[in-house]
C-alpha cells in the first residue's frame, strides 16, 4: 500500500491542504497512473495536467517528493511508501496541481525562439554537417515542461531573470549554423537579467527529466557573450 499526500487547492475557498490517498500499486505503475486512478475512482475533483503519457509533451511536470519530475515518467517503485505530490514551485497555483505558466511562456517567447536569417534560405533542404547537428542534439531535446525554471531559486526572488529554460533555448539558436541573429541574441542575454544572473545553483540540472544540462548552455552563452564584447571593443578602436 502506498500513501499519496496530494496538494489540494480550490480557488473557490482559497484553502490549501494535503489530502492522503491510499493505493495498492502494482509494479510498473507511474505516479500519473496513480493520479488518474485517484481521479477516476476516489475523487473526481482532483485536477492536474497531462497529455502524451510518454515524457514528450511536458504537461505533467510536478514536484514529487521534493524534486521536479514528470509524473508519467516516475515509477512509484523508485519512491518510498509515502509519496508527496505538489504543483511546480514558483508559479501561482490555479487549482490543485495545475499552475499558471504565464511567466514561463513570457520568458520563452521574449527570446525569439525561432530561426532568424537575413539572407535567402536555400531552395531545397537546408543541410548541416553531422557536427553542426550534434551541437543541437541536447538543447533540442527540451520538451519545455518548466521543471528547470520552476526549480531555480533565482527566479523565485526575481522573475525578471530569464531562467534556465529560456537561456537554453537562446543557446539552441546561437549554436545553430543556420541562424543569423547571434548579435541580437547575445544582446538579449548579456545583462543582469540574462546569463550573469545565474548563480550556478544546478537545481535546473537536477530537475530536468530529459537529462539536459542548462547550466552548461548558460556557460557556453557566457563565453560567446564575452567573445562578442571583446570583438566589439576591437572594432571601436
Ligand atoms: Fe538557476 Fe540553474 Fe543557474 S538553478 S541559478 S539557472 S544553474
Amino acid at each position: 500500500m502506498t500513501i499519496f499526500g496530494v496538494f489540494r487547492y480550490a480557488p473557490e475557498d482559497g484553502k490549501a491542504r494535503f489530502v492522503d490517498y491510499q493505493l495498492d500499486v502494482p509494479r510498473g505503475t507511474t505516479v500519473l497512473d496513480c493520479l488518474l486512478k485517484i481521479k477516476h475512482e476516489m475523487d473526481g475533483s482532483l485536477s492536474f495536467r497531462y497529455s502524451c503519457r510518454s515524457a514528450i509533451c511536458g504537461s505533467c511536470a510536478m514536484t514529487i517528493d521534493g524534486t521536479n519530475r514528470l509524473a508519467c515518467k516516475t515509477q512509484v517503485s523508485t519512491l518510498g511508501r509515502v509519496v508527496k505530490v505538489e504543483p511546480l514551485t514558483g508559479y501561482p497555483v490555479i487549482k490543485d496541481l495545475i499552475v499558471d505558466m504565464d511567466l514561463f511562456w513570457r520568458q520563452y517567447t521574449s527570446i525569439k525562439p525561432y530561426l532568424i536569417y537575413r539572407s535567402s534560405p536555400p531552395e531545397g533542404e537546408w543541410t548541416q554537417s553531422p557536427e553542426e547537428r550534434r551541437i543541437l542534439e541536447e538543447p533540442s531535446t527540451c520538451i519545455m515542461c518548466g521543471a528547470c525554471s520552476s526549480s531555480c531559486p533565482v527566479i523565485w526572488t526575481d522573475e525578471r531573470y530569464l531562467g534556465p529554460a529560456a537561456l537554453l533555448k537562446v543557446w539552441r539558436f546561437v549554436a545553430d549554423s543556420r541562424d543569423e541573429a547571434e548579435e541580437e541574441r547575445l544582446g538579449m542575454i548579456n545583462n543582469e537579467f540574462g546569463v550573469w544572473r545565474c548563480h550556478t545553483i544546478f537545481r535546473c540540472v537536477d530537475s530536468c527529466p530529459k537529462e539536459i544540462n542548462p547550466t552548461e548552455a548558460i556557460e557556453h552563452l557566457r563565453r560567446a557573450a564575452v567573445r562578442h564584447s571583446i570583438r566589439g571593443l576591437f572594432r571601436r578602436k
